[in-house]
């Protein structure tokens, strides 16, 4: 199966988990910049209605993979203006999507329920999801994350 990771990671933990994601499906990986660092609160805060992020992310033909995942640090509770961005322009219509996130307290269920929001509205077909704690060490990151790979394979919903 052809699988594309796209995500966004601010301080790494993401992409630690991407990077072990990556091994374990063997996926191909759209690593997305904010170049706009300097953001108000209320950027941060309403990410779905203001759009604060400058992308580096160009045309993703989404037509060459058979499932996506789309991934993000959870903030204030929901996604990342980066991700936002990216989802927006993105064609997924009748695409398998598996939507995931990191975090450290709370929040990350709230966040998935807005990410699927925004996937739907551009035709996904949202066949998981899941958070991977980060507020614990590099191996503890690593090890959850293949456990919750196998976790989906082992339901069938993916393989590498
Ligand atoms: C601006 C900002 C807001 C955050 N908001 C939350 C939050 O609402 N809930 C939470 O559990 N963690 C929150 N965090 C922590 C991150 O989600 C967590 O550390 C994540 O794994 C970082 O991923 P990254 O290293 O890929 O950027 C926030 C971090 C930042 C920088």
């Amino acid at each position: 199966m052809r699988n594309l990771i796209i995500y966004y990671s601010y301080s790494g933990k993401t992409c630690l988990v991407v990077n072990t994601m990556k091994k374990e499906l063997n996926s191909h990986v759209m690593d997305i910049a904010d170049f706009n660092i300097h953001k108000t609160l209320l950027e941060y805060m309403f990410p779905t209605v203001i759009d604060s992020a400058i992308t580096n992310h160009y045309v993703i033909h989404t037509d060459y993979y058979d499932t996506i995942f789309i991934g993000t640090p959870v903030w204030f509770g929901s996604i990342t203006p980066a991700i936002h961005k990216v989802i927006k322009d993105l064609d997924l219509k009748g695409k398998n999507v598996i939507l995931f996130n990191t975090m450290k307290i709370a929040g990350a269920d709230h966040a998935i329920k807005r990410a699927k929001k925004v996937v739907e509205k551009q035709g996904a077909n949202v066949i998981a999801a899941f958070t991977i704690n980060t507020n614990t060490n590099k191996n503890n990151i690593i090890q959850s994350t293949i456990n919750t790979i196998n976790e989906l394979k082992q339901k069938n919903i993916i393989t590498s």
